[in-house]
């Protein structure tokens, strides 16, 4: 039986393509292997939206190629796959094929004609694309992503997903009502929705508060999480939506990119930093004790130390329990190469460091307020170190505890007791506190 590789950078709808890639072959009679140099198929994943995540998957692939046999395949999928198409395979002379995202039903083809020594690449984009028919390669677990959305069809100018994943698309809520209730009768209780701009979800019929609702009532889902939402698409229903249904859980990360109203007039964002803070706020009031965390950018053109500092201020502000911070990287294509006042790339790194330093900080005080707090854990596995658990509270906090290997996969009380600023440690509590809150 041919052996198929799979490896995956970026964010986690990749996650979920790639075990829908693995759906698709695994009729096909391939078996899952984790070491490249038993692969007849080894496939990448690409990430596309900052140079750096590219220039990985290079060097990623002048290693993989080390690997490949005689008769082996390599293949380049995902967002970088589509950005580069057909110049890839000259780039990189020991590809045999590079697929975009909505292209992965014609995997077992190419993956043929590549064995035939025939190399080739599809990167057209198929509107009507959600593999419906495909039922993802899940790891177990008690945790699943669910792909509810396709494509983007806002214009960040700094963004390249709109050009990688195509135009935006929803799927049918009862298909994914009954993907969901198929996933919950194998023992799944918690799912995340996946979306670019998932609270924008309509299908034509239903928006995302049918979704939240019509999925956090499934029997056996315990656990509601989407990611990730757009600011100003938190219409008064979907808030109430996820005010009145349990399952969903007390964290939403909500991509801000910056604090100054005339850098997010740049980046095409649809709000400014007041309505940001006002949807911040509304999420505050509908789900009390909600952890917020977000995505933000430095560095973009026409960035000055007065926009950057708003910013920081923000961060402040809005007391986030974390931030994914980023340097500005320009793609080819977006509207944003073409701005003018490129912010010196010493500068850029200088304010990365600095806001990371207030992230932190803000980080820090949110979480050494919660030590003593009690908490649902779901336990998700065994920690890196030490021989301890680590399990997750449904604010997303990340607590590691001392337990047995059963636990993996169930939910605890437990009392966080201390934390390094960003994770916790957690003792077990009784379980009659269970039935509590
Ligand atoms: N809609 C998606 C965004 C995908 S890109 C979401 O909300 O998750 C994920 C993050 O990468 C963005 O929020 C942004 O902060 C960052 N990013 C995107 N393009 C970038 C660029 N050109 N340079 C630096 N960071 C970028
Ligand atoms: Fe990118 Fe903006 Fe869409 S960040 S994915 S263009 S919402």
């Amino acid at each position: 039986m041919p052996r198929i590789y799979i490896e995956t950078y970026g964010c986690q709808m990749n996650v979920s393509d790639s075990e829908l890639v693995l759906g698709l072959l695994g009729p096909q009679g391939y078996v899952r292997t984790d070491d490249p140099a038993d692969a007849d198929v080894m496939l990448v994943n690409t990430c596309a939206v900052r140079d750096h995540a590219e220039q990985r998957v290079l060097g990623r692939l002048g290693v993989l190629k080390g690997f490949k046999r005689a008769g082996g395949v390599l293949g380049v999928v995902g967002c970088m796959a589509q950005r580069l198409g057909p110049a890839l395979l000259e780039q990189v002379p020991q590809v045999d094929l590079v697929i975009g995202p909505d292209g992965y039903r014609g995997l077992p083809e190419l993956i043929a004609r590549a064995r035939q020594g025939e190399r080739g690449a599809d990167v057209r984009f198929q509107q009507w694309e959600h593999y419906e028919d495909i039922p993802p390669a899940r790891p177990a677990g008690a945790s699943a992503f669910v792909t509810v959305q396709r494509g983007c069809d806002y214009r960040c100018t700094f963004c390249i997903v709109p050009m990688t994943r195509g135009p935006e698309r929803s799927r049918k809520l009862a298909d994914v009502v009954r993907e969901v209730a198929g996933l919950a009768a194998r023992g799944t209780t918690e799912v995340t929705l996946l979306g670019q701009t998932v609270n924008s979800y309509h299908d034509g019929e239903h928006d995302f508060a049918d979704l939240v609702r019509a999925v956090g009532v499934l029997p056996g889902i315990r656990r509601l999480r989407f990611t990730s939402p757009y600011p100003t698409d938190f219409s008064e229903r979907v808030l109430a939506a996820m005010a009145e249904t349990r399952a969903v859980c007390e964290h939403v990360h909500l991509p801000v990119q910056s604090g100054s109203n005339r850098v997010l007039r740049r980046m095409l964002r649809r709000y400014t930093r007041e309505r940001y803070l006002e949807v911040a706020a509304a999420l505050r009031h509908a789900v009390p004790g909600i952890a917020l965390t977000t995505d933000i950018i430095v560095g973009f053109p026409g960035e000055t130390e007065q926009d950057f500092e708003e910013t920081v201020s923000l961060v402040r502000e809005v007391r986030f329990d974390d931030a994914y911070t980023f340097k500005y990287s320009p793609r080819d294509g977006t509207p944003a190469v073409k701005l003018k006042d490129r912010v010196p790339d010493a500068v850029a790194g200088e304010r990365l460091e600095r806001l990371i330093a207030a992230v932190r900080q803000v980080a820090r005080s949110q979480n050494v307020a919660l030590v003593g707090t009690t908490h649902e854990v779901l336990v998700e596995g065994k920690a890196k170190r030490g021989g301890l658990l680590q399990a997750r509270t449904r604010s997303n906090k990340v607590a590691l505890l001392d337990g047995p290997d059963e636990w993996i996969g169930t939910y605890r009380r437990v009392r966080l007791t201390g934390t390094t600023g960003s994770t916790f440690t957690a003792w077990p509590v009784a379980q009659e506190l269970a039935v509590v809150g």
